[in-house]
């Protein structure tokens, strides 16, 4: 049965791909009786320790939010120009979500009203095959409980070579090891994807993946954004290797080359959700790059026997997520109250153009004070907030001078110079009063890999570690001081 309502017909059976733990978790009975019981709502209840609606203290929420009313409103917040609107939640009075019904505990899935909205956001979208929703803290809770639902101590997971790091780290307490796919400045090469698993030897490397891990659009750290031919292949083989593909897509609505078509939404690249027929994708979104993080929401899209099992985890866990953000983004989303959907999709393009300009900004400061030093280049993010700027070490006097490492050929020798390189430098920067990310904190560490197929030395860090990751998402002014920073040290760092 759908969790929350979508039609599934058709669908492989895909509980193989449970966890232990997946399988084995047992409905809370409190919840079980709960449900129950809000399915009659005039049942007399004795059964659940819920404060009564009537002693909670709050009886109304207002927040201040702009109003939606022209396309440049990002510009009009900016300049302190733009017309203000308050969403009002109350304890019994006329909203979108009653307070009464927001701050009370509920199913682990998250308030009906609220998971209507995303579902409708979520048909506008991608027009998702399965689209049950269960509601998150936001889309690194939503990762990890997919993880916790899907591996196994020995289990390993598939993933793009740099990623990021909290969530590399969260499923290693669990036993999950990774294997790295290589990436260039388009994301994950498919033909690596099928390579890796065409050649796995179950004997010596463990149980085939069955799990993708993958931040398709302005991948963290790189930048990247998998095109809709790699997305399409990927999607194929995942078909053919029985993966589950994790979805995780925070800068889903910051995708640059869209915004200058008329229709932003069908220029954007097509999700994995939208291509699914088998129920095979789980997608993770977050209003934390739409709205604000504090806001510790966001949903996971996915067919209705994962919706199930994410159900009865967070049942027993961390019960659902917060009322506040709840009534917040249900009285926002819903039409004739807040912004509505479609003006909800008019914010998020005109944060988009102001991300774009940003990104613009920080492509002319970067080309002015970093590539004309001749140390390091990049190019430009298609989405997202982050640059991957690629530092030129094979100019390094160091580097040219370098003697063969004792047992590895000349490429090796090359990767442990560059780490050493790279640390320095990171240091040398910090020193001089810039905070900017190395790719060794992105990069999956070797003893946390499975070696896919490669030898372990060639496996260590197949694109390298001479890579920053510098973000613009910030203010101007920041990013100008930043760039000369960085700018000035290349050059300190390899011409003293
Ligand atoms: C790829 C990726 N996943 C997850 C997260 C965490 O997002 P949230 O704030 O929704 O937990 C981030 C945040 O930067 C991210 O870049």
């Amino acid at each position: 049965m759908p969790v929350n309502g979508s039609c599934n017909g058709g669908v492989p059976n895909l509980s193989h791909h449970l966890s232990q733990e997946g399988r084995e978790r047992l409905p809370n009975p409190m919840k079980h009786i709960w449900t129950r019981i809000a399915k009659k709502p005039n049942m007399i209840t004795l059964a659940n320790g819920e404060p009564h609606s009537t002693l909670f203290p709050i009886s109304r929420i207002d927040v201040q939010v702009p109003a939606v009313t022209d396309t440049h409103i990002v510009d009009q917040v900016l300049s302190g120009t733009a017309p203000q609107q308050t969403l009002t939640s109350l304890k019994g009075g006329d909203c979108a979500l009653d307070l009464s019904v927001a701050l009370q505990y509920s199913s682990g899935l998250g308030c009906a009203a609220t998971i209507e909205r995303v579902k409708e956001l979520n048909e506008v979208l991608h027009c998702p095959h399965h689209n049950d929703v269960v509601l998150t803290l936001g889309n690194a809770d939503g990762v990890t409980k997919c993880f916790r639902l899907l591996g196994d101590r020995g289990d390993t997971f598939l993933i793009e070579e740099y990623s990021f790091p909290g969530l590399v780290n969260a499923p290693l307490a669990q036993g999950i090891r990774w294997a790295p796919l290589k990436m260039d400045a388009q994301g994950i090469i498919p033909s690596e994807m099928e390579q890796v698993l065409r050649t796995w030897n179950e004997e010596t490397q463990g149980r085939r993946p069955r799990v993708l891990y993958t931040i398709p659009v302005g991948q963290n750290p790189t930048g990247s954004t998998l095109s809709i031919e790699r997305r399409r292949r990927i999607y194929e083989i995942a078909r053919e290797f029985d993966i589950i593909i994790l979805e995780d897509d925070p800068y889903y609505f910051l995708q640059y080359g869209a915004t200058d078509s008329k229709d932003e939404f069908k220029a954007m690249s097509p999700t994995f959700l939208s291509m699914d027929v088998e129920g095979r994708v789980i997608r993770i979104d977050t209003f934390s790059k739409t709205l604000v993080p504090g806001i510790r929401l966001g949903w996971i899209t996915c067919n209705a026997m994962f919706a199930q099992k994410l159900l009865l985890l967070t049942d027993s866990t961390t019960q659902h997520t917060n009322g506040f953000s709840q009534a917040l983004v249900c009285e926002l989303l819903t039409p004739g109250r807040g912004w509505g959907i479609p003006g909800f999709l008019t914010w998020t393009q005109s944060l988009c153009t102001e991300y774009k300009r940003r990104r613009d900004f920080f492509m002319a400061l970067l080309e002015k004070y970093v590539v004309s030093t001749g140390y390091a280049k990049s190019t430009l993010p298609e989405a997202g907030m982050f640059f991957w700027i690629e530092v030129l070490l094979d100019k390094h006097p160091r580097r040219r001078g370098a003697q063969p490492f004792e047992n590895g050929d000349g490429k090796e020798c090359d990767k442990v110079v560059d780490a050493r390189l790279m640390d320095s430098l990171a240091d040398f920067v910090f020193e001089r009063g810039l905070a900017i990310m190395p790719a060794v904190s992105f990069a999956i560490m070797p003893e946390h890999q499975v070696h896919a197929g490669r030898s372990a030395t060639q496996n260590m860090h197949p694109s390298g570690l001479n890579f920053f990751r510098a973000t613009f998402a910030g203010q101007d002014e920041t990013m100008e001081a930043g760039l000369k920073i960085l700018g000035c040290a290349l050059v300190d760092f390899f011409e003293s």
